[in-house]
């Protein structure tokens, strides 16, 4: 067992701290934030403390740390925090889902969350600081570059290249062989079956409101 800091206490940490409690030999023993939010709140009751002042109260040859937070302008909070951690000398710890498919020989990186059902073909490489959330999907001999966020049911057929900071929204499909490049942003349910372009936003269609009322319906 280890013990942790957690860097964060919005929704993301609270996750972290969940799962980490419920399903992992980690210790969480405190929060951190910059020094500006400490007056935004907690997670369970935990002691927050400023990340400036962090490597003294809980110093990285003791604790180790989980940067939880979300995706935040593409990601980029979290990539900024992740490397301050880093340089401090922590150790970043990566979360697995005991539920999680991952087959064996599965490269993932520091800092990153696998969560429940979750599945991961072989030959597949996850980087650093990526958040793969429940449900999400990744075929084999695909790579996940840092800093993503691949959200729930998202699938990543195989061979696919995503890189560093894209974001996958809800329900996603990547066509096999497909590169979304560096800090794309998938809208939930979009197909790409094209590679995509750095920074490009793509969004799948919206449902259509029919002219007629739910109790209207023949069959309903
Ligand atoms: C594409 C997406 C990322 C944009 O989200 P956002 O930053 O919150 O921005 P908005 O939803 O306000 O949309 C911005 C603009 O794009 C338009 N837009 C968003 N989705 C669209 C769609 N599917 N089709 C057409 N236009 C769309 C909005 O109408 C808006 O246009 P406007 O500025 O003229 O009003 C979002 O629609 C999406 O799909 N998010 C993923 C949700 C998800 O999977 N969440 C899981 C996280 S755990």
């Amino acid at each position: 067992m280890s013990a942790l800091v957690l860097f964060g206490t919005g929704s993301i940490a609270r996750m972290a701290h969940h799962l980490f409690t419920h399903d992992s030999p980690h210790d969480v023993v405190a929060c951190s934030v910059d020094r500006d939010h400490l007056d935004d709140g907690t997670v369970a009751g935990l002691p927050v403390v400023a990340f400036e002042e962090v490597a003294t109260a809980y110093p990285p040859d003791q604790f180790g740390m989980f940067v939880a937070v979300g995706f935040r302008r593409v990601n980029r909070f979290r990539a900024a925090r992740y490397a301050q951690a880093k340089a401090m000398g922590y150790d970043l710890v990566t979360y697995v889902s005991s539920r999680a498919s991952i087959w064996p020989g599965v490269e993932i990186g520091d800092n990153t969350m696998v969560m429940d059902q979750v599945i991961v073909n072989p030959f597949v490489r996850i980087g650093n600081d990526t958040i793969l959330w429940s449900g999400s999907h990744v075929g084999h001999e695909s790579v996940v570059g840092d800093h993503c966020f691949i959200s729930s049911h998202a699938a990543v057929s195989g061979f696919a290249t995503i890189e560093d900071g894209a974001f996958l929204g809800t329900n996603c499909t990547i066509r096999d062989g497909i590169t979304v490049a560096r800090e794309s942003v998938i809208g939930a349910g979009a197909v790409i079956s094209r590679d995509t372009r750095q920074g490009g936003v793509y969004t799948a269609p919206q449902a259509t409101l029919l002219p007629l009322a739910s109790d209207r319906l023949p069959s309903l």
